[in-house]
């Protein structure tokens, strides 16, 4: 055989200029994930032999947080079982059942499994969603803070609005801001429990933004209707006492605009795993069906079945679910009680209590103080504490407000408690 060709030496020199010559603007443009930039440099001080408490990524040690053994026994024996050819685009019958029949017995809505469609997890649905629903230059709506809308948008290109929202109503646009939001509105994407924040929304503040949907279409009669994407990944993740609810529970009438979307990535501790769905009308399941095959992103077949198997069992899924819950709550909890140690010692700390999700909004009052922006806080605790937050800014919000995401995916009990006190000392430094 003839020598290798060395391809680079047929690249142009400058990467930069022939990447942005070939590609196009909306790629060349867009931006990578500031979490992902900050997990690097824990990895790197990792490396070094620091000790860091990782509270950065939305992700699991399987260590800590196992997945069901019902998964991945389910998935060795199916692929065993040679069960590895492709799967239908819109996911394997048994699991469009489970989760129709999930959505049916958890939350109280009967969509029955054609309006179903399953994906690689909860993006892909996601993105579908937003595919079926904007045009370029469509306005679409979210609410911040909140998880990766920006880049959805980007490749959309829609004219996006970032509405913003107060700690005081824990995050969440009051229903007048989010009615206001909806004028002229094609998409609006809503997350409950909420990524950074760790919040939820109430059941009285999610029927008024559903009747605003239904009031809103309403008044533009046969007009292109605006639709809300409700991204509630994390809705069997909620603190004890706080419920979940679908709008279309609450209110009947916002069946047709609203596209729930989900996966078993982090209720279940399966984010590599890659199953999520997205639910709504039935009418629309055939586009999004269309697009999740020609892209290719449909969940494997093994992971499809073995989390059919689950789900079609209520009492097993219950069982690991109650454990989850316990395992998320042990940590969530003593975090929030440890800040609230220090803030009743006089230190300028505080969060709000834990209501879903695996994550805490904490707030560092430490602008003014020494520190001028998040990102120099969230590099000191890094560097002197060994604790490693993820600033709002990764979740769009712009201000130096202060506030952080802490996720507890990757954190035992001990490395938590251990942390707060390097915590403690290193914010006492420089008071
Ligand atoms: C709010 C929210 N929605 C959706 C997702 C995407 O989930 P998946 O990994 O299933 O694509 C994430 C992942 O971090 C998330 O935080």
């Amino acid at each position: 055989m003839s020598t290798p060709v060395d391809v680079a030496r047929f690249l142009p020199a400058d990467h930069d200029a022939a990447m942005r010559r070939t590609v196009t603007d909306v790629m060349a443009n867009l931006r990578g994930s500031m979490i992902l930039g900050i997990g690097a440099e824990v990895r790197a001080l990792q490396a070094e032999g620091r000790e860091v408490c990782n509270l950065t990524i939305g992700d699991f040690r399987s260590a800590q947080f196992p997945l069901p053994t019902q998964i991945s026994e389910g998935v060795l024996a199916a692929y065993k079982e040679g069960q590895t050819g492709y799967p239908p685009a819109d996911g394997v019958p048994e699991l469009k059942a489970a989760i129709a029949a999930l959505y049916k017995r958890k939350l109280g809505i009967d969509y029955g499994a054609a309006s179903v469609c399953v994906g690689s997890g909860a993006r892909p649905p996601m993105y579908a969603t937003w595919r079926l629903i904007t045009r370029p230059g469509d306005r679409t709506v979210s609410f911040l803070p909140a998880w990766n809308n920006s880049y959805y948008a980007h490749f959309c290109e829609t004219e996006h609005e970032f509405v913003p929202t107060l700690a005081e109503n824990d995050f969440f646009p009051t229903v007048e801001a989010f009615a206001a939001s909806l004028k002229g509105t094609r998409l609006v994407v809503l997350n409950s429990p909420l990524n950074p924040t760790g919040t939820a929304v109430s059941r009285d503040v999610l029927t008024g933004y559903a009747q605003a949907i239904v009031d809103e279409n309403r008044s533009r009669g046969s007009g292109r209707p605006v639709v809300m994407m409700f991204d509630q990944v994390y809705w069997l993740l909620t603190a004890e006492g706080v419920e979940h609810h679908s709008p279309v529970a609450l209110v009947p009438e916002v069946a047709p605009y609203i596209v729930h979307t989900d996966a078993i990535s982090k209720c279940f501790a399966a984010t590599g795993l890659r199953v999520g769905w997205g639910v709504m009308p039935s009418y629309m399941q055939g586009r999004m069906k269309a697009l999740i095959g020609h892209a290719g992103s449909w969940a494997p077949r093994p992971e499809q079945l073995a989390t059919a198997w689950l789900l079609q069992r209520p009492e097993q899924m219950d069982a690991y679910i109650v454990g989850m819950r316990g395992r998320i709550s042990d940590r969530l909890g003593l975090l929030y009680r440890g800040l609230q140690d220090m803030k009743a010692r006089g230190l300028p700390v505080d969060a709000i209590a834990p209501q879903g999700a695996i994550y805490m909004s904490i707030h560092l009052d430490l602008i003014g103080r020494g520190f001028d922006t998040n990102e120099e806080i969230r590099s000191y605790l890094l560097q002197k504490a060994g604790v490693a937050l993820v600033p709002f800014q990764a979740f769009d919000m712009p201000e130096n407000s202060g506030w952080f995401r802490a996720s507890i995916g990757s954190v035992s009990p001990e490395d938590l408690a251990v942390a707060l006190d390097r915590m403690e000392t290193a914010i006492k430094a420089r008071l």
